[in-house]
């Protein structure tokens, strides 16, 4: 297969870059958003018709969830204009789209934990809370609209090598100030760049399209993720429990935000714990 990546210079896009180097198998182009930037009709169409690929990963989006309260037109333009583009080309072209959104597409009401005690399935109503969530809700509508064969992937809680992320923020702020508060009042579950590469080419190989929510086994806060992090990076520093109101942000954010990913096992696909894709991911971040 020939994929091309977008948002190469993000999180979700290096590790692609990184998964599609170690398969020679597959032949990919991945351009950031110098290289091609997909609120542009005109590179899109350039760079479709020179590279010719099989199938389009957009990683690329706007991902400032609290300036996005104040910077509608941008949040609109990169999770929305531009996912729109690039569907519209890839079915003018008979190209597969994968396109990621987001968990905070739910408006994450404790009181959705006990009726969603497995995670939100993929048929849950939706009602974002906050802008990010808005456009990423918007984004996925208009793909499916110009694509319905779209693959379109939820992803939640996402940590890779590359980028900002919590595991990062963690060992960053356990080793800078020695001691740590965490929110403890905000219930999900993390996901991993390389199992989240994995589910979707999966999902790729074996032809499965529409929604999917792909990530790890569990629900957790971000306290008890931190606490893992601490532990599997052997760093001795205590950790306070707070609620959320400690740290106000522009943004509210979900209180749970869980995904189910039953329908996604349902395909064949094994999905690991989170204390597991943890593990891995704070033994790699501790070795580079
Ligand atoms: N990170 C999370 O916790 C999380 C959680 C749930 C869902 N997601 C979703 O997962 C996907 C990947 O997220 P991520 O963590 O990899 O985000 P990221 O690290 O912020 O990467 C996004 C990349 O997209 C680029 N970009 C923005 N607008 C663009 C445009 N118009 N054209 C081309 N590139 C553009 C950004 O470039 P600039 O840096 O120059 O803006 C950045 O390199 C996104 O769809 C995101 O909404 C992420």
């Amino acid at each position: 297969m020939k994929f091309l990546i977008t948002g190469a210079g993000g999180q979700l896009g290096r590790g692609w870059q990184r998964s599609l180097e170690s398969h020679p198998i597959d032949e990919f182009i991945a351009l950031n958003r110098q290289e091609l930037d997909i609120c542009n009709s005109e590179t899109i169409r350039k760079v479709f018709t020179e590279y010719k690929p099989d199938v389009c990963i957009n990683t690329a989006a706007y991902t400032h969830v609290d300036k996005a309260e104040k910077e509608h037109d941008e949040a609109y333009r990169g999770n929305v204009l531009g996912p729109q583009l690039l569907a519209e080309a890839c079915a003018q072209r008979g190209i597969r789209l994968v396109h990621y959104s987001t968990d905070y597409v739910f408006s994450g009401k404790l009181s959705d934990r006990e009726i969603y005690n497995n995670g939100y399935p993929e048929e849950a109503p939706t009602n974002p809370v906050n802008q990010y969530g808005a456009s990423k809700l918007a984004g996925e509508k208009v793909v499916v609209s110009a694509l319905p064969s779209a693959l379109i992937a939820r992803v939640s809680w996402l940590c890779g090598l590359d980028g900002n992320n919590f595991i990062k923020s963690i060992i960053h702020g356990a080793k800078s100030f020695g001691q740590l508060k965490v929110v403890n009042d905000q219930f999900g579950i993390p996901s991993f760049v390389p199992y989240i590469i994995e589910q979707t080419r999966f999902l790729l190989h074996s032809r499965n399209s529409g929604l999917y929510h792909l990530g790890s086994k569990g629900c957790i806060t971000w306290y008890d993720f931190a606490k893992k992090i601490i532990e599997y990076a052997q760093l001795n520093v205590p950790i306070e429990a707070v609620d959320c109101s400690t740290f106000p942000t522009q943004a509210q954010r979900p209180y749970f935000s869980k995904l189910s990913t039953s329908k996604l096992e349902a395909t064949g696909m094994s999905v690991p714990s989170w204390e597991i894709g943890c593990k891995t991911l704070v033994s790699d971040l501790i070795k580079a």
